[in-house]
């Protein structure tokens, strides 16, 4: 004698199925569209290198927690970002000849000095991160 019939067996089987199935395909959907934020990143300073490796006009996208973080010489210092796009998440990137930060997705760009939206559909700033200069390394993140 079972516990359940073979109907009930295979009605239960498919609400299992079909749980499963939506939670699947329904949690990295929201995860794109809902990315965390900054608030899960890293509480002590990462070590971006050393100053001498990142000359004027260069940038360096390093890990900083879940997410990249992009770190520019700019020619009024060192500034650092979350290299996520506020518009739909894509990884942003430097552009040494444009002088501007890039989503390569729609075509955002954002002022290296601030990370300002300069153009495109991004609805608002990529978020400061602290930076740096510790004998002679650079560190993002940490204490303000
Ligand atoms: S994700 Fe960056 S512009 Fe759309």
């Amino acid at each position: 004698m079972s516990i359940f019939t073979r109907r009930e067996f295979i009605k239960l089987s498919k609400g299992f199925l079909t749980v499963t199935g939506l939670a699947v395909i329904l949690g990295p959907v929201i995860a794109y569209f809902y990315p965390s934020s900054l608030e899960e990143t890293p509480s002590d300073p990462v070590l971006v290198g050393p100053e001498s490796e990142l000359p004027p006009g260069e940038s360096k996208t390093v890990r900083f927690g879940r997410y990249p973080a992009i770190v520019i010489n700019t020619s009024e210092g060192l500034r650092a970002y979350s290299a996520v796009c506020t518009h739909f998440a894509c990884i942003v990137k430097w552009d040494p000849e444009l002088y501007e930060i890039a989503c390569p997705c729609h075509d955002g760009f954002f002022n290296p000095y601030n990370g300002e939206v300069i153009s495109g559909p991004p609805p608002t700033p990529l978020e400061p991160i602290k930076v740096e200069v510790i004998d002679g390394d650079i560190f993002v993140g940490g204490a303000a």
